[in-house]
């Protein structure tokens, strides 16, 4: 049967202050609903994947931290789907750990493996290419397929995916190569050619296979897995998780799986997926969510003489940001912090928030 599983485990520190440990981007009421209110990016991934699977074979995995927030987004989503992490090891265990568990309720499961984190539109053509990449595995039952989108510039925060030879499914290719985060010039270098698509981060393959290339890649992620599901379900198995889970190596599933399988030809398949399609993952996105205004990517209440180019954010209803002569800037007010830095500098907010937790 097919399944599908939301990645929602992640803390989006590149969107501090707003997005915050304790309550990450994926929960925040950020995309506009079209009738004046809000939601989540994470009930957005999950009725997109409505459009397509029964909520029953939809599961959510995120930190135990997020369990009841993410519970609470989604009224769907049945209590025995959501997958708790005792602490966040990246998604490579966190792929890990939804795979065990869904192959534990249905050996023969297809699972997909989406992001939290992105908008996609439209939801059709998301839910047609999610169906073939789903469809490739019964002519390529052994296939880790990932859905690819066409680059539009020489982001080094993506994935790359070289397309090579078409598969005997349209609109699916094999693999040639996979790069996580390529370094600048060697993402232009990818760009000029052509012959790469970004990874979406989105993943097709069955349970099993995911965790067979686990054991080959990451064999320690896959042993300490393996001894959780060999627990029986329920305090023994939260248990043998709480001791094993913080031991096994914090890598994500693209460094660990799919960058080594794509070495092997015909393994790794790649699905285009044709959508205008954003990772929420950092200011200069997010602004592309937002309303704009002289000039000005805004949310909240802003008041701007002479100042273009800024993405202006106040999540609180009584605090004004004005702006007089201010170009090319990140200004982020929240109740108790407030960020501004250059729009260019946006990737470094993930530092800023590193030496702000060093100094308070
Ligand atoms: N459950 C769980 N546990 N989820 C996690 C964890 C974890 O430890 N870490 C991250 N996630 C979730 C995030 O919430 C997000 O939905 C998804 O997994 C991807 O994590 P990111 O941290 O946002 O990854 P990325 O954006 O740097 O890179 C990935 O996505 C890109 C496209 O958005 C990679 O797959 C890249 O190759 C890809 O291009
Ligand atoms: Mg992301």
């Amino acid at each position: 049967m097919r399944h599908a599983v939301v990645m929602a485990g992640g803390s989006g520190t590149r969107l501090w202050p707003l997005s915050r440990a304790a309550r990450p981007k994926q929960l925040l009421d950020v995309v506009s609903s079209g009738d004046g209110g809000a939601h989540s990016l994470l009930a957005e991934a999950f009725a997109r994947l409505e459009a397509v699977l029964p909520a029953e074979q939809i599961w959510v995995c995120t930190a135990a931290r997020y369990g009841e927030q993410v519970q609470a987004a989604l009224p769907r989503l049945r209590p025995d789907r959501l997958v708790l992490e005792p602490v966040a090891r990246d998604t490579a265990n966190a792929v890990g750990l939804a795979a065990a568990l869904v192959a534990e309720a249905d050996p023969d499961a297809e699972l997909a493996v989406v992001s939290a984190d992105h908008v996609i539109r439209p939801v059709e053509r998301f839910a047609a290419t999610l169906g073939t990449a789903y469809d490739a595995l019964t002519a390529r039952p052994r296939a880790l397929v990932t859905l690819g989108i066409r680059p539009t510039a020489p982001a080094t925060g993506f994935g790359y995916v070289r397309r090579g030879a078409p598969t005997e499914v349209p609109g699916v290719a094999e693999a040639a190569a996979f790069k996580e985060k390529p370094d600048r010039t060697t993402a232009e270098g990818y760009l000029a050619s052509g012959e790469y698509l970004w990874n979406s981060g989105m993943f097709v393959w069955r349970a099993r296979t995911v965790l067979d290339a686990l054991a080959e890649h990451l064999p320690a992620s896959a042993a300490g897995l393996g001894r959780v599901v060999a627990a029986p379900a329920g305090p023994e198995r939260d248990a043998v998780l709480a001791e094993v889970f913080p031991t096994l190596p914090k890598t994500s599933v693209d460094y660990a799986v799919l960058e080594p399988a794509a070495t092997e030809p015909g393994r790794v398949l790649v699905a285009d997926l044709d959508v205008d399609w954003l990772d929420v993952g950092s200011w200069p996105a997010l602004a592309q969510t937002l309303a704009t205004e002289g000039g000005n990517a805004v949310a909240g209440l802003a008041v701007s003489l002479d100042s273009a180019g800024n993405i202006v954010f106040s999540d609180d209803p009584e605090h004004v940001v004005a702006l007089v002569g201010v170009r090319d800037s990140v200004v982020v007010a929240t109740a108790d912090v407030t960020m501004v830095c250059p729009v260019a500098d946006a990737e470094r907010v993930k530092a800023l928030l590193a030496a702000v937790e060093e100094r308070f």
